[in-house]
């Protein structure tokens, strides 16, 4: 008899969200995830400039599970500065955002806003790869305007030795709206002759299972937020069954998550920011969302959040995504 096939799960990095504190909590609390990845750094001119974030570096791994730092930038020293400090302190690898949709980030040739410009990002690992310590890795889009400019771009990254490829199958101009493109992803497959990663809209096991019909050749997934929403997602995607009831994990998950932010901002409400910002997608997974995340967004004091957050786990069921698109 064949063995199921294993797949390999990478958590998305998100800005605010997948911090130090919350990689650390979410693998002491679920299963199934393989790879983490730092929210992108910018602005890394010294070692000084690192400072503030250097806590979001103190760990290459946590509970077993690798971290990649990731750079988002478009000078060349900067990506190598960034790559040798980052060898310095433990990592293995380290992976550019070619993916940044937002304007501010794509007006400057940055992020996703670079993708129009192969030549460019040609110049860039000509020069970065002959010095660069660590491995490099790369997190991308289909292009900018339209599809065409990832095209022109596979030759580029076929002659460098990227350790792996991690494609969001959008355009940047779409930000999180419309459908991913997987015509075109499947064209870039075709193409690369680097290790390749499938990011976009995996929100529950009907979506991944229909993702990995269309791509059976296909060994790595990254997932974002269908794992914020539902974080048994990658156990569940790895044949770990849930544990009953579903809610006892969430409320020691949450509990964990806010006094460990807590602690890490001595106290200070901006922990409540965060809070919201991650109920965002977690109150997806109740049977009323609107209900619990209303509730808690309201909130601007420790006790009051901590009302809500009991109030929701009290009167609310815990449904998982269940398929929902997120917007
Ligand atoms: C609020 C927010 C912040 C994000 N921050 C980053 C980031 O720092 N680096 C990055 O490569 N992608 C970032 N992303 C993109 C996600 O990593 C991911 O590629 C995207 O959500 C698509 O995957 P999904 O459909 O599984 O969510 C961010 C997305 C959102 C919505």
């Amino acid at each position: 008899m064949l063995l199921p096939k294993t797949h390999t799960l990478y958590l998305a990095p998100f800005q605010g969200i997948t911090t130090q504190v919350f990689r650390e909590i979410f693998t002491r609390h679920f299963p199934g995830t393989d790879k983490l990845f730092t929210a992108f750094f910018t602005g890394i001119n010294n070692e000084k400039s690192l400072r503030s974030r250097r806590k979001e570096l103190e760990k290459t791994s946590h509970n077993g599970v690798p971290v990649i730092p990731q750079i988002l930038s478009k000078d060349a020293g900067e990506i190598l500065l960034f790559g040798k400090l980052c060898h310095n302190m433990g990592f293995s690898e380290i992976n550019w955002n070619l993916g940044c949709p937002f304007p501010r980030v794509a007006r400057k040739m940055r992020g996703s806003g670079l993708l129009p410009y192969p030549e460019k990002i040609m110049e860039i690992l000509e020069t970065v790869f002959p010095s660069l310590p660590i491995k490099l890795s790369v997190k991308c889009r289909l292009g900018y305007h339209n599809a065409d400019e990832i095209m022109a771009l596979l030759p580029v990254f076929n002659k460098f030795p990227l350790s792996e490829i991690i494609v969001h199958a959008r355009l940047g101009e779409q930000m999180y709206k419309g459908n991913v493109d997987t015509d075109t992803f499947r064209k870039v497959l075709q193409q690369s002759m680097h290790e390749m990663v499938y990011n976009g809209d995996i929100f529950s096991p009907a979506d991944f299972e229909d993702i990995t019909q269309q791509f059976p050749q296909l060994n790595y997934w990254m997932i974002g937020r269908g794992l914020l929403a539902d974080p048994f997602l990658p156990g569940q995607l790895k044949g770990i069954p849930i544990p009953e009831p579903p809610l006892g994990v969430i409320r020691k998950y949450v509990d964990d998550l806010y006094y460990t932010y807590r602690k890490a901002f001595n106290d200070s409400l901006r922990t409540i920011n965060v809070m919201k910002e991650f109920w965002s997608y977690l109150s997806l997974s109740f049977d009323r969302p609107e209900r619990v995340f209303g509730k808690i967004k309201k909130c601007t004091s420790f006790d009051a959040y901590e009302d809500a957050v009991n109030f929701a786990l009290n009167n609310y069921t815990w449904q998982g995504n269940g398929g929902k698109k997120i917007k």
